[in-house]
């Protein structure tokens, strides 16, 4: 599909609620460097998640004079927030091309997150995409034309101008954005699911994100993709993701458990390791990130259980492990690496079946 066939031009002026809750996504191929708007550099591959979500309420209403212009009030757990306007104006202009049925009415955008209060985890992913199902949900009362298949691809698509890896949050389980030799129907324009030849070793994976800093994350996303630019591993790296898509894939349909480990360890290191190369570098992990890193390998060495870790842009730790382990796992937690966490805080999350339509 492309970009021209998401454009709906139809003329929408209604009084509608549309809502949805979508969840986050843990990626195990990581994005990390991207052109135009949102074009990855490479493709990426995340675990959708369940517990960490977000929920938008879209209140509709017609505008009665046209004016170039995104009108909308956000409230973020019931308060309005302006210092997020600038970001979702931005988005709504973005998606606009595709949907310019949004300068003809006014949004009132109700969110709150699922996620534990001062976790630290301020998720763009869930954000996003829930704003657009709920978009893509009013635009398919009007449009006979769309089915299930071309609504969830309309919704990765918007998501993505919102935030690259939101377009991955669209599908449960897992799920592939950005062009691969691996996989046929694969995109940069939008996400597609991975359905296809999954062991069920990955069916069930836990993720229990370790809160080492519960403070929002000192850099963002966009400021780490724009300085791959100018990164002097950037192409070594865009070769090495586009190569462990390919692993990855291969590891899907053996359900090979330490081939999987290895991979999705080194992805979540050379993120870091890539801001660590950056002009100018920088670094997000703190010294118990680390030391529950070197926990987690003495851990494994020792008793064998395939728990890996995984790290978003950030100093949180990710545990992912098969649930069947999930009883000795949390006894290590519990035992060893909660000392480690801010306040011993910590979120069980799961690998989940994606988001969900609420009016
Ligand atoms: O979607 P963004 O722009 O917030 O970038 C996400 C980057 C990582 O979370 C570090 C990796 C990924 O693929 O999700």
């Amino acid at each position: 599909m492309n970009e021209s066939e998401f454009i709906f031009k139809k003329k929408i002026q209604c009084d509608l609620v549309s809502e949805w809750t979508s969840p986050s996504n843990i990626a195990l191929i990581k994005y990390w460097g991207k052109q135009d708007l949102q074009i990855p550099k490479n493709p990426s591959i995340s675990l959708t998640l369940s517990n960490c979500r977000t929920q938008t309420r879209l209140t509709v209403s017609p505008i009665k004079k046209y004016k170039k212009k995104i009108s909308f009030d956000l409230f973020f757990d019931g308060n309005l927030k302006p210092e997020f306007n600038k970001k979702v104006e931005q988005f709504f202009f973005r998606i606009s091309k595709y949907v310019p049925f949004v300068f003809d009415n006014h949004f009132k955008i109700e969110t709150k997150n699922f996620f534990p209060h001062s976790s630290g985890i301020a998720s763009s992913a869930s954000a996003f995409s829930s704003m657009a199902l709920t978009i893509v949900s009013l635009e398919r009362k009007f449009n006979d034309d769309m089915n299930d298949e071309q609504f969830y691809k309309k919704s990765s698509f918007l998501s993505r101008l919102g935030s690259g890896s939101a377009s991955r949050s669209i599908f449960g389980k897992i799920a592939l954005w950005g062009e691969s030799e691996f996989f046929s129907k694969s995109s940069n324009l939008y996400s597609i699911p991975l359905v296809e030849k999954i062991n069920p070793i990955f069916n069930d994976l836990n993720n229990t994100v370790l809160i080492v800093d519960d403070q929002v994350k000192e850099k963002s996303s966009s400021y780490g993709h724009d300085l791959m630019n100018s990164n002097p591993f950037s192409f070594q790296r865009y070769e090495q993701a586009k190569n462990n898509i390919g692993r990855i894939k291969k590891v899907f349909k053996n359900g090979d458990l330490d081939e999987f480990i290895q991979i999705v360890e080194s992805e979540a290191l050379t993120l870091h390791g890539l801001m660590m190369s950056s002009n100018p570098y920088y670094l997000l992990l703190k010294p118990n990130s680390v030391e529950i890193i070197r926990r987690v390998w003495d851990y494994r060495r020792e008793y064998k259980y395939p728990v890996c870790f995984s790290l978003d842009a950030g100093s949180n730790i990710h545990l992912l492990y098969p649930s069947r382990y999930k009883k000795v796992i949390k006894e290590f937690i519990t035992n060893e690496l909660l000392n480690f966490c801010k306040d011993k805080k910590y979120i069980d999350d799961y690998m989940g079946s994606g988001p969900e339509k609420i009016k």
